[in-house]
């Protein structure tokens, strides 16, 4: 049986960076892609930012980032990263992807890295991410795609013999088609290769007037896989 989740990353916070390197060798290219994504951003979030490796790639292309995770062992690992790293703009919090505590509004960006794929109520973060986005605000949202091929789903299910325990196992659009029926309007989309693959989506979040939703613009960008 899993474990559950807090006493799992209490368990593997150590092991973490070298694990997730080692899963996907072009997660620190995703991280400078995130960059460029909200690269100007005012004031950005980080959600489930755990130990820290995007949220060091990131920090120098937008003005503030807030960077919170419910583990405490997580966080233990990234505020001592900010702090070898100089990453002066970043303020470290504990906080729940559920339930943030932040006002409407309150970010102009929110990068919820790797974090979809493990909850039973992703829509639910979405929702929240969104509220605290204010009409138009860019998400980003790359998540370790374990559906994706044949290899990622051989490698999920051995990470479930060590405890570790994913909720959805993303393929193909199911990633973008959740944004979008959770009020993001997608503009950029690319799929970094690996025993697990990532699939980073950047999306700008729909005003909700009167209850109806209103329609953003669409930036074309190519979809497809990023070979760089
Ligand atoms: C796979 S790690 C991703 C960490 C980091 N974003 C990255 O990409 O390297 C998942 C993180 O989500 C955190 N987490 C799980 N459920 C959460 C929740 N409900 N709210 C906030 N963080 C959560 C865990 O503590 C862990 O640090």
């Amino acid at each position: 049986m899993a474990e559950t989740d807090s006493r799992y990353w209490k368990r593997h916070a150590r092991r973490y960076d070298r694990a997730t390197l080692f899963l996907n060798r072009r997660f620190g290219a995703m991280a400078d892609r995130v960059a460029e994504s909200i690269r100007g951003s005012q004031r950005v979030l980080e959600i489930a930012a755990g130990t820290g490796l995007v949220t060091a790639r990131i920090a120098h292309a937008v003005d503030s980032l807030v960077a919170t995770d419910r583990s405490p062992e997580m966080l233990a690992i990234l505020r001592a990263r900010k702090t070898a790293e100089g990453l002066t703009n970043v303020e470290v919090e504990e906080g729940d992807a559920l339930a943030l505590g932040f006002p409407d509004g309150s970010f102009d960006g929110v990068v919820i890295a790797n974090l979809l794929h493990l909850l039973s109520d992703p829509g639910q973060a979405l929702d929240e991410a969104r509220r605290v986005l204010g009409s138009g605000g860019l998400l980003a949202a790359p998540t370790f795609c374990h559906g994706e091929t044949p290899v990622s789903q051989i490698v999920s299910r051995l990470l479930g013999l060590t405890g570790f325990r994913v909720v959805t196992r993303f393929a193909g659009g199911a990633l973008r088609q959740l944004l979008s029926h959770h009020g993001f309007t997608v503009q950029e989309e690319a799929l970094f290769p690996g025993l697990l693959p990532i699939r980073l989506i950047v999306a700008r979040a729909r005003a909700v007037r009167a209850g109806r939703e209103e329609k953003l613009p669409q930036k074309p960008q190519p979809v497809g896989d990023d070979q760089e």
